[in-house]
């Protein structure tokens, strides 16, 4: 017994590690006092040109640092692109990219702009029209802060506060690190530290690695000292400067998760199922058992170039098996909160779930440390690789669309509904819905609570596992998750699908408009809904058709859980055009601007409506809030 609750521990960490690796940031700022230019003058084209091939140049690099330029003065444009270590490839690129086109998007005519963002890391993208590699530059700075108040002994808090801000400091530019000045891993740290009665404080810190280290530490300790002053008594926040990132949270995010100070932590229930038992069903466990050898000669031994890419649970390796059936393997993290055969009997239950909209999954291997779980190979990637991408998503037409969403919603309610399992994903999001090579989408990672041995019964739970911007109020805010939980996740889906933006950012420079729900929220209320369309199918779409299915979508991230329909309404509203939809409440996580004062920068009234000119602001100190709820 005392064995079991050690190895749960060790489950938990992990779990809790690797699930919460998406919540966005966007730390935007242009900067005219160098210089501005006409539209499509020579420095803009450089821009662009320059812009258009970063993510490529960085990601060349293995230290995901790459400094360079285009272009004859004047109209030479200098640039930087970063992506936090040990990002992916993929997840690096499309965060250059995306953090380009809206730097480009939003900074019209300034010569000079950065942005720290991401969702599932953390990138850089700096351009400017003088030399930028190598000096320090301070301003201009860029600051958010979420409203929440902290609401915790003041006293404590700043103790734990103030002695893991500077312990990163002193970690990052004390070690005489062997990261050369073109690796991003140079100056980077994040830290967690418990408050006693309270919550973890995850942060973050990076520096550019071409300046100095003293250079490092004063920009660091300027971020830290910033946010101190203005905002000491809120619940998380950013400060960022072209060189340098601070960050901190009351919940973890991407990067945040090297642990400091641990404390220990209560064993998860493990329940083992009551469906299916090895011992009893020897026969189907064997049918779905592979021989690791087996997965290693398919997978050229998981060969570097096998690999697919890194999910919520362990990376994933593209193999073929010698009759020529293509499979993906997902090596699971050697950690799991399971004996052998309550892994057994979980994988043979879900694999018993069935449907096109499922990826299947054929089997399992198991031996000694090694655990993998084998599914069939599905081709054409992810939906975010199209949906996020500003070329791809031209290939998905509205019907391409429509039927993708109808494929997501008949998957899900199999879940919930049609296996005798009532499986609650806790996961839905773009980059686990895969789709085959006509283009149909199949969920995937369903059923991975039940493999980790997490009870799926009960519904709270202190760990909160899932991706935020797809997690439902009640499951961030009190653990609570349901069938509506997932129903939530759903219809920022089809959000998403419909908008080809992405539900990121609790951070955005602009003060109107904070996530995807806020903003369809808001053209609800102005009765242009129709906006919201991805411009890529707007020609062929009909529009009374994507209307309704915003207004379901909207239906789907009500606040309140109760007020969601459940997955067989949602389908019945999907597929029956006369019937009457419910008008909406405004939807959970819908940031409100509210009125108050701040010590040191401008907040946003209510109806202020250019944010340009606050995201372009210059010298003054800027600071967003941001509204959790
Ligand atoms: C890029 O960085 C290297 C090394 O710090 C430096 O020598 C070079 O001048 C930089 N290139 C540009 C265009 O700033
Ligand atoms: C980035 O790489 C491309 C080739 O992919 C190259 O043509 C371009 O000059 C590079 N950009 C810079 C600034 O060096
Ligand atoms: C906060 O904590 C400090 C140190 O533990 C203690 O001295 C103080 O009384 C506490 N304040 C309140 C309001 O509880
Ligand atoms: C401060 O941090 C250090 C190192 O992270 C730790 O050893 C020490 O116990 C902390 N002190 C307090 C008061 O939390
Ligand atoms: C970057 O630095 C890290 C940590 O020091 C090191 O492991 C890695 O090999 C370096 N990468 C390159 C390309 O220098
Ligand atoms: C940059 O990285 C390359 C390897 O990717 C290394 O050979 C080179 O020495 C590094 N340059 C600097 C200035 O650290
Ligand atoms: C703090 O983080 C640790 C490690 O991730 C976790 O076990 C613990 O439950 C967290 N505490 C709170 C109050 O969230
Ligand atoms: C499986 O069934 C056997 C025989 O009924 C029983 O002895 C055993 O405890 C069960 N194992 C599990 C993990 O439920
Ligand atoms: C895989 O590795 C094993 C040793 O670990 C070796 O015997 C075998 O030949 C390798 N197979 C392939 C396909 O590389
Ligand atoms: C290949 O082998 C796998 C696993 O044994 C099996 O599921 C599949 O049906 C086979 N495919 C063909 C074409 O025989
Ligand atoms: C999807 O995959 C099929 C088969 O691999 C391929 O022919 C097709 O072009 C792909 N579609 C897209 C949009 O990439
Ligand atoms: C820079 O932007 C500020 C604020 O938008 C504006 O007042 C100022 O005139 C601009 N300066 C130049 C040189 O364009």
């Amino acid at each position: 017994m005392a064995k079991k609750s050690c190895e749960s521990v060790h489950f938990f960490l992990f779990f809790f590690v690797i699930s919460f690796n998406a919540i966005s940031v966007s730390a935007q700022t242009c900067d005219n006092t160098t210089g501005t230019f006409e539209p499509d003058n020579p420095y803009d084209k450089n821009r662009r040109l320059i812009l258009s091939t970063l993510a490529t140049n960085v990601t060349a690099l293995t230290g995901y640092y790459f400094n360079g330029s285009i272009g004859i003065a004047p109209d030479e444009v200098y640039t930087i692109g970063m992506c936090a270590p040990a990002s992916e490839d993929h997840v690096c690129s499309l965060c250059i990219k995306t953090t380009s086109e809206s730097l480009l998007q939003n900074c019209p005519n300034q010569a000079d702009a950065f942005s720290w963002s991401g969702e599932e890391t953390l990138c850089l993208v700096r351009y400017s029209n003088r030399p930028i590699s190598g000096l320090l530059n301070m301003t201009p700075r860029g600051a958010i802060y979420n409203t929440g108040e902290l609401n915790t002994n003041q006293t404590e808090f700043d103790i734990v506060w103030t002695n893991l801000t500077s312990s990163m400091i002193t970690g990052i530019t004390s070690s005489s690190s062997s990261s050369g000045a073109n690796n991003s891993s140079k100056y980077y740290s994040d830290g967690l530290a418990p408050v006693p009665d309270f919550k973890n404080i995850s942060a973050m810190m990076q520096c550019t690695p071409d300046v100095s280290t003293e250079d490092c530490r004063t920009c660091l300790r300027t971020n830290v000292d910033d946010y101190g002053h203005c905002c000491r008594k809120y619940q998380g926040g950013v400060i960022s400067r072209p060189n340098c990132f601070f960050r901190w949270e009351t919940y973890s995010f991407d990067g945040a998760t090297d642990q400091i100070n641990l404390p220990k932590s209560p064993p998860p229930s493990i329940t083992t199922s009551p469906v299916a038992n090895i011992t009893k069903n020897g026969k189907i466990a064997e049918s779905v058992q592979f021989d690791l050898k087996t997965i290693e000669s398919a997978t050229s031994n998981f060969s570097e170039h096998n690999k697919l890419g890194k999910g919520g649970f362990g990376e994933v390796y593209k193999g073929m098996l010698m009759n020529g059936t293509e499979i993906a393997v997902k090596r699971l993290s050697k950690t799991s909160g399971q004996g052998e055969v309550e892994f057994k009997n979980e994988v043979v239950v879900v694999a018993k779930l069935q449907h096109i909209n499922l990826v299947r999954l054929l089997g399992f291997s198991l031996q000694g440390e090694e655990k993998l779980l084998v599914y069939e190979f599905v081709p054409n990637k992810s939906l975010d690789y199209f949906l996020f991408d500003p070329m791809m998503r031209t290939q998905l037409d509205w019907t391409m669309r429509r039927n993708i969403i109808g494929g997501i919603t008949r998957g899900i309610l199999y879940l919930h509904q049609d296996s005798r399992l009532k499986i609650i994903h806790r996961d839905l999001k773009a980059s686990n819905i895969l789709l085959d090579a006509d283009m149909n989408p199949k969920i995937s990672d369903f059923g991975m609570a039940r493999i980790f041995g997490m009870d799926q019964t009960v519904a709270n739970t202190a760990r909160v596992v899932g991706t935020f911007g797809y997690m439902s109020p009640e499951y961030v805010t009190h653990g609570q998750f349901s069938m509506k939980s997932d129903v939530y996740s759903f219809g920022v889906l089809i959000l998403e699908i419909i908008s080809g933006k992405k539900n990121s950012s609790f951070y955005q420079m602009d003060g109107l408009v904070n996530n995807l729900v806020t903003y369809v929220w808001r053209l609800w209320e102005n009765k242009s809904l129709h906006d919201l369309i991805d411009p890529s199918i707007i020609e062929d779409c009909k529009h009374d058709e994507v209307v309704r299915y915003i207004h379901i979508g909207l239906l789907c991230v009500q606040e309140n859980p109760t007020e969601r329909p459940t997955m067989s309404t949602i389908h019945q509203m999907l597929t029956t055009s006369s019937i009457a939809l419910p008008v909406p409440l405004p939807p959970g996580f819908f940031f409100r601007n509210e009125q108050g004062l701040n010590p040191l920068g401008q907040r946003l009234e209510p109806g202020q409506s250019t944010s340009k000119s606050f995201a372009c602001s210059v010298d003054e100190a800027t600071i967003t809030e941001v509204n959790p709820r």
